[in-house]
């Protein structure tokens, strides 16, 4: 263990050193298990964490050692279950404990700021942050396949899919709360302005909706159906992929069969509040 680590919280000027280093840890651990960088280069990791570490509904530290930035960590506190990530650490320092404090910090956060849960997604390949969540005490909760393409069909029967407005959050909200027992509404909220949110409605309901059908959007639906439409509204996601539930065996098959391809394994993680949807889901790369 490096000594005199320090953990203090995120500025925005630090952004520039945490991009590089989270491009750099990112693209080595994949680039050695043959799979493509999460992020394409480290402007777009630093842009990320520049917008990141000035948002309140985010908490974000960085590991500290003789006055350098070895690493860092964020957790979206916009619902009532939090979510975490993107957190690396220096390539050169990995293995020595950084990212263990990196983790207690967020999760202390968590248990002060009464959360009721904390989740994250881990790729599957990587041993070592595996290891240190469930040593951490959280549980695996699902296996997903990061999915990228275009399907062929175009749309689906019986579904409409069009951009969500302010008037249909109490809806989207309600679904959520159905379907996963909470919502995310601010996260919504923050689409909709955005203008990358949208929702699915069958006859005069709204059946399903999406943050952003990207990596860092959360969808949720009634059924695949309402899934099916979202996914084939349009000609590619943003960043790696969407994550499917690959539990959710006919969804899967549904994207294969539609042309989707596989980019890589990933696993859902939890501790505190978890309770199995009981409807459609894609979680973001948060959770
Ligand atoms: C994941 C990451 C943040 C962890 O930070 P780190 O400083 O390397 O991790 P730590 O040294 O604090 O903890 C690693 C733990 O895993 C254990 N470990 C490592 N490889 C292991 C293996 N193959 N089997 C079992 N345990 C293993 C270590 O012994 C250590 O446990 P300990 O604290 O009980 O000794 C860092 O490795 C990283 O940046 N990786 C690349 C980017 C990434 O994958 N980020 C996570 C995205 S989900």
């Amino acid at each position: 263990m490096p000594s005199n680590v320090t953990i203090r919280p995120a500025r925005p000027d630090d952004s520039a050193a945490c991009g590089q280093i989270c491009y750099q840890a990112f693209s080595s651990i994949s680039t050695a298990h043959g799979f493509p960088p999460d992020f394409p280069g480290p402007d777009v990791a630093s842009g990320l964490f520049s917008s990141l570490f000035s948002d309140h509904g985010f908490y974000a530290v960085v590991a500290e050692c003789g006055g350098r930035i070895i690493g860092s960590n964020v957790m979206d506190e916009r619902a009532v279950v939090r979510g975490v990530g993107p957190i690396t650490v220096d390539p050169g320092i990995q293995n020595s404990g950084v990212g263990r404090q990196l983790m207690q910090a967020v999760m202390d956060r968590a248990t002060q700021t009464g959360a009721a849960g904390v989740r994250l997604v881990q790729a599957a390949f990587h041993n070592r942050s595996l290891s240190l969540y469930a040593s951490l005490g959280f549980d695996i909760r699902e296996p997903l396949s990061c999915m990228q393409g275009r399907t062929r069909e175009r749309s689906m029967p019986g579904c409409t899919v069009r951009s969500a407005r302010p008037v249909d959050e109490d809806a989207c909200n309600e679904l959520s709360r159905h379907i996963h027992g909470f919502d995310r509404g601010a996260e919504l909220a923050q689409a909709i302005e955005r203008g990358t949110a949208l929702v699915v409605q069958r006859g005069d309901r709204i059946t399903g909706y999406t943050t952003e059908l990207a990596f860092f959007g959360h969808s949720t639906g009634e059924t695949n159906l309402d899934l099916q439409a979202l996914i084939t509204s349009t000609d590619g996601f943003g960043g790696p992929g969407i994550l499917v539930p690959s539990r959710n065996n006919a969804l899967f098959r549904w994207c294969l069969a539609n042309g989707l391809r596989v980019v890589q394994p990933m696993t859902l993680m939890s501790v505190g509040l978890y309770g199995e949807p009981s409807g459609a889901w894609l979680p973001s790369i948060l959770f």
